[in-house]
């Protein structure tokens, strides 16, 4: 880890009002995230994950009136809860708060909607959020039942009730093997197509698990339907499509000395982070602020179960 960061941030124990604020959402790493951004007051960050706005709200508190915040999310309910977090906190001075602006669409659409070397930080913290998860009609948990959905946008895309019933069985393995790095997929495949119709997220758990039943104290510790459940998700959402996006436009959106901080949550994600900023570092356009991945503490871990997975690099574009 590089030490060159932080120096316009007063000391912080990671543990703000803004964590009371968001209820029921814990955001990971921030301390870390809001310590590599090195968020200068006056500066523009963008967020491309805004969720419930953790993460954004304690960047605004740093930026100030002369400041600009802009957030991304594909999900037009989180936006909801995030324009109210991202409203002046009760610790800035009174009209001390910088322009807010949050946009309903993709980060993979970063270069196209956002002018070339114009911000000063960029944090991506990828994956679902609490209350993506925590709400069954969405369909992302195998922990409750509600319909085979899995879209962070709603409105748009196929569903994952219309991948799992109309794919063929070969695609299907396929897609579970590659975004799940499930090694039971074809006989979960196989099981899936003979279930069919599945519609709820029940149903599709009740199938893999009489499929994968685990077969040794390893493949116990998780639910038979994790990975299965993530390979899903995955492909619903573009996942890894659109962080390709988000990382080829990073260089030419931020400025020189700008930074680009990404939490991803499982290896897939990890690896094509750790790829682009080594290829950037190597083309000149990155100086490496992580040699490894910063990870949560165990105090972290403790109070937010959801921080164990996750790993974040930092980069500087030279
Ligand atoms: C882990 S949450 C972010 C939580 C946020 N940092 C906070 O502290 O509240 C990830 C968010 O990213 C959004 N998201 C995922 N992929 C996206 C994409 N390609 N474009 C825009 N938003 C995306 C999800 O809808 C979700 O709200």
């Amino acid at each position: 880890m590089v030490a060159d960061f932080g120096q316009n941030i007063p000391e912080w124990d990671g543990r703000g009002s803004t964590e009371k604020a968001v209820v029921g959402h814990v955001p990971v790493l921030l301390k870390e995230a809001i310590d590599f951004l090195a968020v200068t007051r006056g500066g523009t960050y963008l967020d491309a994950t805004v969720g419930l706005g953790g993460h954004s709200s304690e960047i605004a508190k740093r930026l100030g009136a002369p400041g600009h915040l802009i957030g991304f999310d594909k999900d037009a309910a989180a936006l909801e809860r995030a324009a109210v977090s991202c409203q002046p906190s009760a610790v800035s001075e009174p009209g001390d708060w910088p322009t807010v602006t949050l946009i309903h669409g993709s980060f993979a659409e970063i270069g196209k909607r956002v002018e070339a070397a114009s911000l000063d930080g960029l944090l991506a913290d990828l994956g679902v959020s609490s209350l993506q998860l925590g709400d069954p009609a969405r369909g992302f948990s195998f922990q409750a039942d509600g319909p085979l959905d899995m879209r962070m946008n709603p409105q748009s895309g196929r569903t994952a009730e219309q991948v799992v019933n109309h794919l063929d069985e070969r695609e299907l393995a396929d897609v579970i093997y590659e975004f799940g790095e499930e090694r039971r997929s074809r006989r979960i495949a196989r099981a899936l197509v003979r279930a069919r119709p599945i519609l709820t997220t029940k149903q599709l758990v009740d199938v893999i698990s009489a499929a994968a039943r685990p077969m040794n104290q390893a493949e116990r510790r998780i639910h038979p339907a994790t990975r299965t459940f993530q390979a899903l998700r995955i492909f619903v959402n573009r996942e890894l499509d659109d962080l390709k996006a988000l990382l080829e436009a990073a260089p030419r959106v931020l400025k020189p000395g700008g930074r680009l901080v990404v939490i991803s949550f499982h290896s897939l994600e990890d690896r094509i982070v750790k790829d682009a900023m080594r290829d950037g570092a190597k083309q000149g356009l990155y100086r490496l602020l992580t040699k490894k991945p910063v990870t949560a503490a165990e105090e972290e871990i403790e109070r937010n179960p959801r921080s164990r997975s996750a790993k974040m690099r930092a980069a500087e574009k030279v």
